[in-house]
């Protein structure tokens, strides 16, 4: 099954590119921009990634983008990932950035676009990768803040497809950012956001209502509630899991208790995505790989992940049927 998966075409839609950071290239870009790190070797660093929440990780995930500072150091990072997407065989992959983690610390929303968005058009035409941007807004922060940082989003429209939210669920429900998502949707953007994390099932609710997404990043949390589960069968409003995430942060205890397979075999358009694969110990086929492992599952079963991730993503209807 291994080389079933390996040789699977594979969308991927929760990628968070500053999840995407590897020790290696952190102890790199720490050298390059003379930073000190309190760990002595990423090997040390690696071993220091065990989360208790989603707050412990998060809090660790925010020191590691600190080491990101030019336009290069984004490229490279967003190299890495593509190279890692050309070893998977992800052929479309939709990239989450957090534009807040770096303006907040004096490097410029251009800078981090830049970067990234160079390294995708090289994957696009050295690999045949396509893909897409989604800047999401910190949902720790005010509503203020993300308006503003609206505002740049807004003057990179040819390089970003959408918005997301993300960061902490707890004490920041969806609704305090309905205004600047109805802003957003206004202006012509696409809407995803985080929700059923460790937040509840109403969260999704809330986000699919007031938040008009077109996806609900993770959701797994919707099975506490079978009228919300009914209805994203019915509506096919795509999830966007994330399996290894699941269990380094405690959703689930392990990997057989999960409910993916459960919601696939429901028909809920569930997809299998990594989130921040630097940080949970595997890229899209450790992803698929773990999930099979613990649900033995068919070919088919196996495929429907993919064909769900192309019904969901963001491509062209043209390139959508090429895909499938
Ligand atoms: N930012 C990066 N990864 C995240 C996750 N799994 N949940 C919320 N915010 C995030
Ligand atoms: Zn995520």
């Amino acid at each position: 099954m291994y080389e079933f998966i390996q040789d699977l075409p594979k969308v991927e839609l929760h990628l968070h590119i500053e999840g995407s950071l590897e020790p290696e290239l952190l102890f790199e870009l720490a050298k390059r921009n003379q930073i000190d790190l309190p760990f002595e070797s990423p090997e040390l660093l690696r071993k220091a990634y065990d989360f208790q929440d989603l707050q412990s990780f998060l809090d660790i995930y925010y020191q590691g983008a600190n080491a990101l500072r030019t336009d290069q150091d984004f490229y490279d990072l967003t190299w890495a990932y593509l190279q890692r997407c050309k070893a998977d065989n992800v052929i479309h992959t939709e990239i989450f950035f957090d534009p807040q983690t770096h303006t907040e610390r004096g490097v410029s929303f251009d800078t981090v676009i830049n970067g990234i968005y160079r390294a995708m058009q090289d994957g696009e035409r050295e690999f045949g990768i396509t893909s897409q941007i989604i800047a999401c807004f910190l949902r720790h922060l005010t509503e203020d803040s993300a308006f503003e940082t609206f505002t740049s989003i807004n003057t990179h429209k040819d390089k970003i497809i959408g918005v997301g939210l993300d960061s902490s669920e707890r004490d920041h429900p969806p609704e305090k950012f309905a205004r600047v998502f109805q802003h957003a949707k206004q202006a012509g953007f696409l809407t995803v956001a985080h929700a059923g994390e460790e937040g509840s099932a109403q969260n999704i609710v809330d986000a699919i209502d007031m938040l008009s997404v077109s996806r609900v990043d993770h959701g797994v949390r919707c099975v506490e509630d079978q009228a919300l589960v009914k209805s994203l069968i019915n509506s096919q409003m795509p999830l966007t899991v994330c399996p290894l995430s699941n269990i380094k942060l405690r959703v689930f205890d392990e990997m057989h208790q999960h409910n993916i397979v459960e919601l696939l075999r429901q028909g809920v358009a569930v997809t299998i995505n990594s989130d921040d694969p630097a940080y949970f110990g595997g890229y899209m086929t450790d992803n698929f790989v773990a999930v099979s492992e613990a649900h033995p599952m068919t070919k088919q079963e196996l495929a429907q992940f993919t064909l769900n991730a192309i019904n969901a993503s963001f491509i062209n209807e043209t390139l959508k049927a090429n895909y499938r």
